[in-house]
This record gives structure tokens, C-alpha cells and sequence, in this order.
């Protein structure tokens, strides 16, 4: 029993109840064995039991080591007692990497040459909360860490050192080793983001099987953009991290596809990148492939399963390559399909 892997599920808000079911099926048809415990946060949770993460919810997550997160949503105006959960969560648990990749899915929109894996710092930079005003003066404060930037470089670079490069990288100075660019605005900032250039690049030395490069953050949006088969693996921290993979989820398919994972010492939360998107949600058409892949991750990068993961993901792939979309992924005029529908698919791609 102490061997079965656990899960700690928790919905969420809005399409986040749609789409993890869909996820939930797909892992259950390839491991079984999981071990399922629900769990509650979000708004509607807040709005219930006057605690967007409640304690139990925090325990259960603690106790199974790996989550799996939907979406919650989050008021745009402050509410007395209410934090995002999806933060709080981040920051108990210490899950201080967040990868997100994304790669040129066979939808309309997707740029087929893309292959980008995103490492982003997940408890620092402007992210701490720590935000103040001082009269007609507001004041956030943006806290940067050796020990934070050298702990995600060492997730990042041992990934990036087991990368294939791609056949043909034109902007490689080195033949044949994988790439990772290292992203901050350290022109500007020169005190924090030096001391995240710094400690990364301590860290790269450790790795010269990897070609290290920088980017300064709005070079690399813009060429992100233009070029989007340009970069391999970006190293960011908290906020450009988060714009940065946006900017790639757009790029790689739209943000339905969008899976991370998020992964410290001992835990790790498998999250979709989208939020609970109350324009669709209800009407069961949400796109569940971003739950889907980022269960993938937590197979391959929580519980080393490689093989799970791979399958996953072929699956996902052959069931777009049958052109059965949601209708944030077809072209006008394609059919589509519900969530239910290319979730079910999907499963039987993997003969479930
Ligand atoms: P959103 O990601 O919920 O939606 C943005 C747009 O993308 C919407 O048009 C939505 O319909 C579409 N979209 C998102 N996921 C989709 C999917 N799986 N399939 C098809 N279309 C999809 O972001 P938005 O609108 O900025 O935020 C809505 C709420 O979600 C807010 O309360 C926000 O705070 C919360 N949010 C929560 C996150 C989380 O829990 N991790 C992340 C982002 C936002
Ligand atoms: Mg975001």
C-alpha cells in the first residue's frame, strides 16, 4: 500500500471540472494503481467555507506528494480574506520549478517546428506578495535569491543535458549539444536579475554539455514571435516566465493545450496553464488536452515514467492527426467536438 502512487485531485473552479475528469480517465487507463484523493479549492470554495485552500485540502496535498490542479478562478479586485489558492498552494508545497513546454501541435495556429521547454522560478521575483502603498505611491517588491536561482538552474540544466538538438539549429554556435538560453533584463536591473544571471550561469558551468546563451526578456519575446523554433529551453524567473509561456502556449496551439508541471524536493502539481475560463465554461466544449498532457508530465517528471508519458502524448498526437478538435483548435468552418468527446478519443488512441 505505502508503494501505490497517490494523487491529490482537486477541480477547481469553472472548465477546471471538466477537464480534469477527462485527465483523471486518461490516467486511470494507463496506471491504475493511482491512488485518488479529491480535494477543494477555489472561489466557490472561498465563497462556502470562507477559505480558498483549506487546511484539509492543504494535508491531503501534502500527504499524496503529487497533485493535479484544474483551475480556480480568482477575483480581479482584492476580497478581504481571499489569496489564490494556486499560489498559496505553489508556496506551501516549495514546487519552486515550473516547466512548461509547448511544441507545434497539428492544430490551426500551431507553428509545427516549435519544441521550446520553459523552466520558470516558481516562489520568487514579484510573486512573494510583499506589496505596499505609501500614500499616492505603490510599492511591490521583487526578491531574488542565489540559493531560489541556483535550485531551479539545477533543474533546468540536467533536462536540457538530456535533450536531442534539433536536426537543423541554425542559431547554434555549438554542433550537436542542446541549448539553453538564460532570460532576464539584467541591463536594467541590474542588482536582482544580475544576481539571477549570476547564479545561473554558476550553475551552467557545472553542465558544459550545454550550450548556455542569454537573452535579455523583450529580445527573446520578440523572437519568440518571429522565430519561435529558436530557442530550446528558456531559464526564467517568476514574471517573465509567466508571459513567456503564455506568449509560447499561443504560438504552440492555443492555451487549451497548454500543460505544466511544477516540481520541488518532495512534491510536484500537474497543472493546465489556463485559468477557469467562465466565458465557455458549462457548456462543455472546454479543451481537456492541456489537463491531459500536464498529467504526462507529472508521469515522466514525479514518477519517472517515461513510457507513460510517451504514450500519452502519441495519443494525443494521433487523435489531433485525426482531425478531432475542440473548437478553440479547428480552423473556421472544421467540425468539432466536446470535451467529453476528445477525451474519450484520446482514450481510445490508447486502447482504454
Ligand atoms: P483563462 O485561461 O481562463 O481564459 C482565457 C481565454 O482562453 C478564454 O477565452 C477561454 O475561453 C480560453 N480558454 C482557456 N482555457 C481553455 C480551454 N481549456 N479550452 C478552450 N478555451 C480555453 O484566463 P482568464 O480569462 O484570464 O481568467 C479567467 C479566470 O481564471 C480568472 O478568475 C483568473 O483569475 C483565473 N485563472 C486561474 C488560473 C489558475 O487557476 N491556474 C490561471 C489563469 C487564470
Ligand atoms: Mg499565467
Amino acid at each position: 500500500m505505502a508503494d501505490r502512487l497517490q494523487l491529490c485531485v482537486i477541480p477547481g473552479d469553472g472548465i477546471g471540472r471538466e477537464v480534469i475528469p477527462m485527465a483523471v480517465d486518461v490516467l486511470q487507463a494507463v496506471l491504475p494503481d493511482v491512488a485518488l484523493t479529491y480535494a477543494d479549492a477555489g472561489w466557490d470554495t472561498f465563497e462556502r467555507t470562507g477559505a480558498a485552500l483549506p487546511e484539509d485540502t492543504l494535508a491531503a496535498a501534502r500527504e499524496c506528494g503529487a497533485v493535479l490542479f484544474g483551475a480556480v478562478a480568482s477575483p480581479s479586485h482584492p476580497v478581504a480574506g481571499y489569496r489564490s489558492p494556486v499560489v498559496a498552494l505553489r508556496r506551501e508545497l516549495d514546487v519552486f520549478a515550473n516547466l512548461r513546454p509547448s511544441r507545434g501541435w497539428p492544430v490551426h495556429g500551431a507553428h509545427p517546428e516549435m519544441d521550446l521547454l520553459i523552466v520558470r522560478e516558481n516562489t520568487e521575483c514579484l510573486y512573494g506578495g510583499r506589496e505596499r502603498i505609501e500614500g499616492d505611491v505603490a510599492i511591490a517588491e521583487r526578491i531574488i535569491t542565489r540559493r531560489g536561482s541556483e535550485r531551479v538552474a539545477r533543474v533546468a540544466y540536467p533536462l536540457a543535458s538530456h535533450m536531442a538538438r534539433p536536426p537543423c539549429d541554425r542559431y547554434a554556435r555549438r554542433a550537436r549539444v542542446p541549448r539553453l538560453t538564460i532570460v532576464h533584463k539584467a541591463n536594467i536591473l541590474r542588482v536582482s536579475d544580475g544576481l539571477w544571471r549570476d547564479s545561473c550561469l554558476t550553475v551552467a558551468r557545472e553542465f558544459p554539455q550545454v550550450e548556455t546563451d542569454e537573452g535579455l526578456v523583450d529580445s527573446v519575446a520578440y523572437y519568440l514571435v518571429r522565430q519561435p523554433e529558436r530557442y530550446q529551453v528558456l531559464l526564467t524567473p517568476n514574471l517573465y516566465g509567466d508571459i513567456l509561456s503564455d506568449v509560447a502556449a499561443a504560438l504552440a496551439g492555443g492555451l487549451g493545450m497548454a500543460p505544466s508541471v511544477s516540481l520541488g524536493a518532495h512534491h510536484a502539481i500537474a497543472e493546465p496553464v489556463h485559468g477557469a475560463a467562465p466565458d465557455i465554461a458549462g457548456k462543455g466544449i472546454a479543451n481537456p488536452l492541456g489537463a491531459i498532457l500536464s498529467v504526462a508530465l507529472l508521469a515522466r517528471h514525479m514518477w519517472s515514467r517515461t513510457d507513460v508519458a510517451n504514450s500519452i502524448e502519441e495519443a494525443v498526437e494521433r487523435t489531433l492527426s485525426r482531425g478531432v478538435f475542440t473548437p478553440d483548435l479547428a480552423a473556421p468552418g472544421q467540425p468539432t467536438v466536446g470535451t467529453r468527446e476528445l477525451g474519450q478519443r484520446v482514450l481510445a488512441e490508447l486502447g482504454a
